[in-house]
């Protein structure tokens, strides 16, 4: 039997613990597994919804009558700044995280070539090049280092940018921009900033690649003759601006959690082969996607005992699908060992991530290299004290500080 709190409640986001979701999910999902949700802006009169079962969230994001169009998406957290009036545009040309089909499939369907298993299994020489470069230029600094600033971000802003076409020099000054935005909050001359100069940059970039066309991604889509300039600079935006601080908050918050858990380490080291599937835990007990993927109904339906009408917005919790217990044994326990078939910290449906396997194939080296190239690495801060990231779209750590070696007393 379902209940239905007296008042639509607020999307949680506060943590007892560093790697659980908010407590409060475990008590929504047993007992109103499909919620009233207070939504803070939304583009209509429509109501909102919080899905915490993994089953109803599947059911969701695998149903065309719930629509990814961001004008129809009401927000479950404070807007990023102050604003009078919620009307968010619809996506530009090539924006297709936003969009439904058939626009959505047809600007996929140029990409997924470049993302599939096989074609991620080639760049494994660049990205284990990569993070042998960053480890010895960790290994060089005085201690203790930051692994945020030191590893996660910056190898994982290199493998994205290889892989699109990005130089180097200008992979770092868009980094900066792409942080801006990937804030909750920001100023209106903040984000205006970080539109133009990404703008600006990616559009350089493309009549670059017009005009020498290169292998890489860009170059592909820039030779295929099917694209406009605009449609390939906003495909490189959601590329990424999807994959910039994904894998990077994964490796930094998924080496916290290994380190707090050294039962766990220790098991991964002595058996390299669970490599794949401690991948695969860390991404569900972990699901970084901290607020959820968000949908509009379209047409009305019943969800699990629930009245959603066309209009509404529904909130599909991702990190307490992960943990329900009717799907995964000892849900709230990190074990490297036990099978994460089913999870969704990639989404599921037409718009599950696509940059999954870069995800996977990035952490599936850099994890193993890093913990061969300091054996006995260890936080240098207490576990409570490392900052969270539970102001950001993505969760993850602000900074991890970690030692290994002689302690030198720096
Ligand atoms: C561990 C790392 C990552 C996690 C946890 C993650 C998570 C997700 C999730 C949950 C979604 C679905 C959102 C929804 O349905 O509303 C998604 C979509 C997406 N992700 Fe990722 N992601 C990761 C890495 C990446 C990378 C490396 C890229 C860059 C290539 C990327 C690009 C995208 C794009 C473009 C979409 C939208 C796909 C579409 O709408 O068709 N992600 N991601």
């Amino acid at each position: 039997m379902t209940q239905t709190p007296d008042a639509p409640v607020t999307l949680p986001t506060a943590r007892k613990c560093p790697f659980d979701p908010p407590p409060e999910y475990a008590e929504l999902r047993e007992k109103c597994p499909v919620a009233p949700l207070e939504l803070t802006v939304g583009p209509g009169e429509g109501a909102g919804w919080l899905v915490t079962r993994l089953s109803d969230v599947r059911s969701v994001l695998s149903d065309r009558r719930f629509s990814h169009r961001n004008e129809l998406i009401g927000l479950p957290t404070p807007p990023p700044f102050p604003m009078t009036e919620y009307s968010p545009p619809p996506a530009a040309p090539g924006a297709f995280i936003k969009m439904d089909q058939p626009g959505h499939s047809r600007y996929r369907r140029l990409l997924t070539r470049r993302f599939t298993m096989r074609a991620v299994a080639r760049l494994t020489p660049m990205i284990t090049r990569l993070t042998g470069e960053h480890l010895d230029a960790m290994a060089g600094s005085a201690r203790p280092v930051d692994l945020v600033t030191a590893f996660a971000e910056p190898l994982t802003v290199r493998v994205m940018c290889e892989m699109l076409g990005v130089p180097d020099a200008v992979s770092e000054p868009l980094a900066r921009q792409l942080a801006v935005i990937s804030r909750m909050h920001y100023t209106v001359e903040e984000l205006i900033t970080a539109c133009t100069v990404i703008a600006e940059t990616l559009q350089e970039l493309v009549a670059a690649e017009r005009a020498a066309p290169g292998t890489d991604l860009i170059g592909e889509l820039v030779t295929g003759d099917e694209l406009t300039d605009e449609e390939i600079v906003n495909i490189a935006w959601a590329l990424l601006g999807g994959g910039f601080d994904t894998t990077a908050n994964m490796l930094a918050l998924g080496t916290f959690a290994l380190l707090d858990h050294p039962g766990q380490l220790a098991l991964l080291r002595a058996r390299p082969e669970l490599t794949d599937n401690a991948v695969e835990q860390l991404l569900r007990y972990l699901t970084i996607s901290h607020l959820g993927a968000s949908r509009a109904a379209l047409a009305d339906v019943e969800l699990n005992g629930a009245q959603i009408r066309a209009g509404d917005t529904v909130v599909l919790a991702l990190p307490a699908a992960n943990r329900d217990p009717e799907h995964f044994d000892a849900p709230d326990r990190l074990d490297i060992t036990a099978s994460a078939q089913g999870h969704v910290a990639f989404g599921h449906g037409e718009h599950q991530c696509i940059g999954q396997n870069l995800a996977r194939g990035t952490l599936r080296i850099a994890l193993p290299m890093l913990f061969d190239r300091f054996p006995d690495l260890r936080l240098a801060t207490p576990a409570g004290e490392v900052p969270l990231r539970s102001d950001m779209l993505h969760y993850g750590v602000h900074e991890l500080l970690v030692a290994w070696g002689e302690d030198t007393g720096d």
